[in-house]
C-alpha cells in the first residue's frame, strides 16, 4: 500500500514530529490501539492554558461504537463526511467559554482547545497516527446530538488513524492529498518594532 509521507521543507531544524505531521484524508482502516488513543488524550491533558482552566472536552468513538461513531460523523460538513467516515476514530473537541472560578468569558478558550489539539496531534504523528482536524462541522447539531450545555461550543472534528492509500481516494481528492504541504514564508509573519516589519531572527 502506498503511503504518503509528506514531511515539511523547513528553514530552520525542527522536531522529527512537528515536520512529519500531516493531515491525510486516506486512512488505513486498521483499528487504533486503546493504549494509543489513551495516549493521545493524555497528551492532550497536558496543554498549557490560561490559568489552568483546561477548558477542552473531547467527544469521541472509534469504528466499533459504531451508533457513537455515526453520531459524531453527523456533525460534520457533508465534504468532511467523504473522507472521515473512513478513519477508524472520530472525535469533536469542545470549549468550555467561561472560566470556573469566577464565571468570566474566557477569551482563549478556542485558543486553548487548539493547544490540546496541537499536543494530540503531535504525540499521533509520534505514534506513527495521522490527525486530520476539521473546521467544517455542524456545532448546532452537535449540541443537539449530545446535550451539549450551554456555556460549551464544539470546535472542531478530528479524524484519527494512520495513513492509508491515497490512491483509492477520488480523483479531487487525491490530487489534494500528494500536494506538497506549504507555508508562508517566516518573514511574512515575525515581526518586531512595528506591524509589518519583519523581525531579523528569521530574515534569510
Ligand atoms: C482548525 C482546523 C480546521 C480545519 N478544517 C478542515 C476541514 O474542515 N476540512 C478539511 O479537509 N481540512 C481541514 N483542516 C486541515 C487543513 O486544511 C490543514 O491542516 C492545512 O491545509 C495544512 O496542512 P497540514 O496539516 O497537512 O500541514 C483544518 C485544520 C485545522 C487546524
Amino acid at each position: 500500500m502506498a503511503t504518503l509521507q509528506k514531511r515539511a521543507e523547513t528553514s530552520a531544524p525542527i522536531h522529527d514530529v512537528i515536520s512529519q505531521r500531516w493531515s491525510p484524508r486516506a486512512f488505513d482502516p486498521r483499528p487504533v490501539e486503546p493504549d494509543k488513543l489513551h495516549s493521545l488524550f493524555e497528551a492532550a491533558r497536558w496543554a498549557a492554558s490560561s490559568y489552568n482552566a483546561q477548558p477542552w472536552f473531547f467527544i469521541v468513538a472509534t469504528k466499533d461504537q459504531p451508533e457513537n461513531f455515526k453520531k459524531i460523523l453527523d456533525c460534520f460538513v457533508e465534504f468532511n463526511q467523504s473522507w472521515a467516515k473512513n478513519a477508524p476514530v472520530l472525535a469533536l473537541s469542545v470549549a468550555r467559554l467561561k472560566f470556573e472560578h469566577n464565571g468570566d468569558p474566557n477569551r482563549h478558550a478556542f485558543h486553548d482547545v487548539g493547544q490540546a489539539a496541537a499536543n494530540l496531534a503531535l504525540q499521533a504523528t509520534h505514534l506513527d497516527l495521522q490527525v486530520h482536524q476539521m473546521a467544517g462541522i455542524l456545532p448546532d447539531k452537535a449540541r443537539q446530538i449530545f446535550g451539549i450545555p450551554d456555556g460549551y461550543e464544539a470546535v472542531a472534528g478530528l479524524a484519527i488513524g494512520y495513513p492509508g492509500d491515497h490512491n483509492a481516494l477520488p480523483d479531487q481528492l487525491r490530487q489534494r492529498e500528494i500536494e506538497p504541504r506549504s507555508r508562508k514564508p517566516l518573514a511574512s509573519f515575525v515581526f518586531t518594532g512595528k506591524w509589518g516589519e519583519t523581525s531579523p531572527i528569521v530574515k534569510p
